[in-house]
């Protein structure tokens, strides 16, 4: 199957990312939120880093231009009708995607594909609400998308080979290195990354260190590019939250106990980077 136009639902920190490198590698992309506000943050994120990389030399004012040419913008699902691939990047919220694939499936032609960013959902469970699970793949991309060179590929009970190549192939012609993993909780990344994240979060708790001595610790005694309260800011407290509830619930472990420091910042409203306070300040 040849993919020359995308969808993606969502223009939040992930949504924009993948819209952005789509756009990038020349493929015509559709970005679709239910807030017109919400879109013209996600273009501002993008146009932001094209200018970064136009001040850097990576790119040409006529490169910056053909990229943002590439995207168009709209309140309106049904503009996702002739895509031939969509990718969902909404809210972690398992029955809040399953009512947009019933959606989607209504909206996008038969042979669409349609994947989901979930961060670790059941793709099987989101696949069977869509009516066309053959067709539906997990798409598991990392922040911030435009740095980070996995895409992980999870195939639900009944998707179709032909949809995971698919896939595939769209990790590849984004620039991106695809791996599959069987659909597991957090599959390969988050079900070893989280669980470190939310100890970091019970080790703050618990007052071991100060949330930049954990940090650095974790930075010079074990090379970590970012410190694990960052990374928790980076990503967003309320999506590590709801990954590691899912986490419990589904392995029964108490393991996986969410970390009252990570509950609390996400009762503050205080979900990192995206909210201008987390663990750290991002509002000076
Ligand atoms: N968007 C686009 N580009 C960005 C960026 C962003 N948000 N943040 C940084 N960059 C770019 C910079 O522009 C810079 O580019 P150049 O090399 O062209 O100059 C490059 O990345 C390095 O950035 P910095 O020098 O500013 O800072 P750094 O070296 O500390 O790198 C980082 C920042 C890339 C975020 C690095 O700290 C890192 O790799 N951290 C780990 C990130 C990670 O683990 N992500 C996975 C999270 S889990 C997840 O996403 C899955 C989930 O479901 C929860």
């Amino acid at each position: 199957m040849s993919i020359s136009k995308i969808g993606v639902v969502g223009a939040g920190t992930m949504g924009n990312g993948i819209a952005q490198v789509a756009a990038q590698a020349g493929l015509k992309v559709i970005l679709v939120d239910i807030e017109q506000s919400f879109i013209e943050k996600g273009m501002k994120n993008i146009v932001k880093n094209w200018d970064k990389d136009l001040k850097k030399g990576k790119i040409s004012e006529e490169q910056k231009a053909a990229f943002e040419g590439n995207i168009t913008t709209s309140v309106d699902k049904s503009a996702l009708s002739d895509c031939d691939l969509v990718v969902e990047a909404i809210i972690e919220n398992i029955d809040i995607k399953k009512q947009l694939f019933k959606e989607l499936n209504d909206i996008c032609a038969p042979e669409t594909i349609i994947a989901t960013n979930t961060s670790g959902f059941s793709i099987t469970e989101i696949a069977a609400a869509s009516g066309r699970p053959a067709k539906v793949v997990g798409t598991h991309f990392f922040n911030p998308v435009p740095v980070m060179r996995l895409v992980e590929v999870i195939p639900g009970e009944e998707t179709s080979r032909e949809t995971v190549a698919a896939a595939m192939e769209f990790c590849k012609i984004i620039g991106k290195t695809a791996i599959e993993a069987k659909e597991a909780p957090g599959f390969i990344v988050n079900r070893l990354l989280v669980p470190y994240l939310n100890d970091a979060c019970h080790a703050f708790g618990e007052g071991v260190a100060s949330a930049k001595d954990i940090d650095e610790a974790m930075k010079l005694g074990a090379n970590m590019p970012i410190g694990p309260l960052a990374l928790c800011d980076l990503v967003g407290i309320d999506v590590l939250l709801m990954v590691t509830e899912y986490f419990f619930k589904e392995f029964g472990d108490p393991k996986f106990r969410p970390a009252l420091a990570m509950k609390q910042k996400v009762r503050a409203g205080h979900l990192g980077g995206k909210t201008g306070k987390g663990f750290y300040d991002y509002s000076k």
